[in-house]
């Protein structure tokens, strides 16, 4: 496993973020939703570091299965627990590899008239874009290399390190 962002690195840019959302939204207590599984402790991380109201929803939706390249198929595995009509709502994902995952989320969250919907994301590879996609807040920009840890996992496993590695000889 070769180290990519280390687990200082990972807390600044999680500081840093937490700082640019709290300018953004104190006040209005936004919703929060989690894409599971790979956002959960960026989720966690960033919640706990916003001084104000607010409240954490979470979002299932298959992606890539256990293959490491995206399927465009995108079905909704577990959806919100609450109307979020009128409220301000930002989601937050792991990573966007292709978008498409994100596209269709945020198309369907879209459609349910938030007052606002937004998106913020640990990680982005840009070379791999397809799906056209406004991310308000990006924490890393990275190559185009499949990444585990931190929430990333590799057919399940790799979730729990606590930095974002590489895993050699997988491509
Ligand atoms: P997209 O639809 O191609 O943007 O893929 C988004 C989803 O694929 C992410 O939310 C991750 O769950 C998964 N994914 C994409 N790239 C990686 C990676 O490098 N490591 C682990 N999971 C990834
Ligand atoms: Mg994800």
């Amino acid at each position: 496993m070769r180290v990519l962002i280390s687990r200082e690195e990972l807390e600044a840019k999680v500081d840093e973020l937490a700082g640019a959302i709290a300018a953004d939204y104190d006040g209005t207590c936004p919703i929060l939703v989690c894409v599971l599984k790979g956002a959960i402790f960026f989720m966690a991380d960033l919640a706990r570091r916003l001084p104000f109201d607010l409240e954490m929803e979470f979002m299932a939706v298959s992606s890539y299965g256990h293959s490491t390249d995206s399927s465009g198929v995108v079905r909704i595995l577990k959806d919100l627990d609450t109307d979020i009509e009128g409220r301000r709502v930002l989601v937050v994902e792991d990573i966007i590899d292709s978008g498409l995952t994100l596209r269709y989320l945020t198309d369907n969250l879209n459609s349910r008239n938030p007052a606002s919907l937004e998106v913020v994301t640990l990680l982005s590879k840009p070379s791999r874009r397809t799906a056209e996609l406004h991310c308000r807040y990006t924490g890393f920009e990275i190559p185009h290399e499949f990444v585990v840890g931190y929430g990333l996992d590799y057919a399940e496993k790799y979730r729990n390190l606590p930095y974002i590695g590489v895993i050699d000889g997988l491509e």
